[in-house]
């Protein structure tokens, strides 16, 4: 770590110049500090105060004990860190730190920070800037620093805020939210094809641009369909996106409401869109939309079908322009979509198994740090027609589980060939497993779809 004296003078600066100054808020302060100024608001009961001001966690005047210092910074003993300073001090009763001097901090802290630094504390970049020996200013600095939003303690809060927890457990259940930082696989982890590629240009663009689509009347944007075999890489690259815009991600498994619940459905279907309209701006991912489709056709409860119902009116409710929600449904199985599912989206993007080309391109991602002698990424392409994203990454965990019993820390190319013989004769074997019984991991056509979400998912989740 750098300078401990550095990093806690910088906290102590940023802690006294927050308070101090009233037109900055919490966007301004770097998102570390943050989390150790939140204090969850009061619960509030009324559901239905409307008012569009999300909690606000953070409150004035920003205190700072040894303890808060350590969190913040991560430096073991912060008083002591800067104790020898002569604008320092330390109340013995209460154990807070604080400036005694804070021009002199800001000079001693400027002789010392990098641009780097700098330029990501909006909050002393707004004290500081137009100093002759600054080359940052406020505006830069907010750009550079991700948005409260996205952080965890306001997706929280803001859950918890809004949900009961007893009475919401279920619901709770159906849906997960992620906080941008939290997902781990990025766009540039995903092997696209040019299609994929583009449309996600568009959205990126559309969301960018939304205010002047408003303007000419184009409204109809930001719901996409993902439509594609298990291991495709759909659940990944709606992730990716989250990621990549900085929002957070709200995701619902729709097979749920066809298991558990029944008389509750229709209401958690809504709660699912309310929890995405707070959220807000995020990414509203409905995975296996197929499951709507089937329930639709059979003749099943009333009150299924009521849900289903809720569904489609809750896609026709929610927009991008008005709610800052996208929204993108996957499945495996358009051919059991039916036209009212499909009109609800505009756009439908394609996740076919990978071509030669892009499998290689995939074995090369997944290799990347691994040490694999006389590695032909090419020549195992070639073998595995067919195979997808998610296969080639059980291939190669074969591979290196099956050289780690032979104490090997690296493979080779033979290693890689075995495991993808291997693989196909597993397959075979589940194919036939799907006849008698249907505990299987990979699918076929035919049933079980949803526990082929789950088996990728979990395989490649570590
Ligand atoms: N195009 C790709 N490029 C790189 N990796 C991929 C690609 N497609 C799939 N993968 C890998 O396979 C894993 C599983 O993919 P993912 O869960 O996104 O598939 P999916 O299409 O959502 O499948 P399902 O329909 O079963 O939910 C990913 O974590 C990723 O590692
Ligand atoms: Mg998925």
């Amino acid at each position: 770590m750098s300078d401990p004296a550095l990093e806690v003078v910088e906290f102590l600066l940023t802690a006294n110049l927050y308070t101090e100054n009233r037109e900055l808020d919490e966007n301004d302060l770097p998102p570390r500090y943050r989390r150790v100024f939140w204090t969850d608001p009061p619960d509030d009961d009324d559901e239905d105060d409307n008012d569009e001001t999300a909690p606000i966690g953070i409150e004035r005047p920003l205190v700072v004990t040894d303890n808060i210092a350590r969190k913040a910074t991560g430096v073991e003993r912060p008083w002591e860190a800067v104790s020898g300073l002569m604008f320092t001090q330390r109340e013995d009763f209460s154990g807070r730190i604080s400036l005694t001097q804070p021009d002199m901090a800001v000079d001693w802290f400027l002789e010392r920070a990098d641009h780097e630094r700098l330029s990501t504390n909006p909050t002393v970049a707004a004290a500081v800037e137009g100093r002759d020996d600054v080359d940052v200013t406020h505006a830069e600095a907010r750009e550079q620093t991700r948005s409260i939003q996205a952080d965890r303690v306001w997706i929280d809060s803001l859950l918890d805020q809004y949900f009961d927890e007893e009475e919401d457990a279920e619901m709770l259940d159906l849906v997960q939210v992620r906080a941008p930082e939290e997902i781990e696989m990025t766009l540039t982890d995903l092997v696209l094809t040019q299609d994929q590629e583009g449309e996600i240009q568009k959205l990126m663009k559309a969301i960018e641009h939304r205010e002047y689509l408003a303007d000419i009347g184009l409204r109809e944007i930001g719901k996409i369909l993902f439509v594609g075999p298990p291991g495709t890489g759909k659940t990944t690259v709606s992730r990716a996106l989250a990621h990549e815009l900085g929002l957070p991600f709200v995701e619902v498994k729709l097979s749920m409401i066809t298991s558990q619940y029944l008389g509750e459905t229709a209401k958690n279907v809504e709660k699912t869109f309310e929890v995405a309209k707070r959220l807000s701006p995020c990414i509203l991912f409905i995975d296996e939309f197929d499951s709507v489709a089937k329930t639709r056709r059979s003749d099943e409860h009333a009150a299924l079908k009521r849900a289903v119902n809720t569904l489609l009116k809750s896609i026709d409710d929610i927009s991008l322009i008005r709610d800052e929600v996208i929204l993108i449904g996957a499945t495996n199985h358009p051919d059991q979509l039916d036209a009212a599912a499909w009109r609800r989206f505009d756009e439908i993007v394609n996740f076919p198994k990978p071509d030669r080309q892009m499998r290689s391109d995939i074995l090369r991602i997944i290799t990347k740090r691994m040490d694999v002698a006389e590695f032909d990424p090419d020549s195992v392409a070639e073998r595995t027609e067919g195979l997808t994203g998610s296969d080639l990454r059980m291939v190669l965990r074969e591979a290196v589980l099956e050289a780690l019993t032979e104490e090997r820390m690296s493979l080779t190319q033979e290693d890689i060939l075995d495991a993808v013989e291997d693989f196909e004769e597993r397959d075979n074997l589940k194919n036939m497993d799907m006849m008698s019984d249907g505990e299987q991991l990979v699918a076929g056509d035919g049933g079980g779809e949803s526990g082929d979400g789950h088996s990728h998912d979990h395989a490649h989740d570590d």
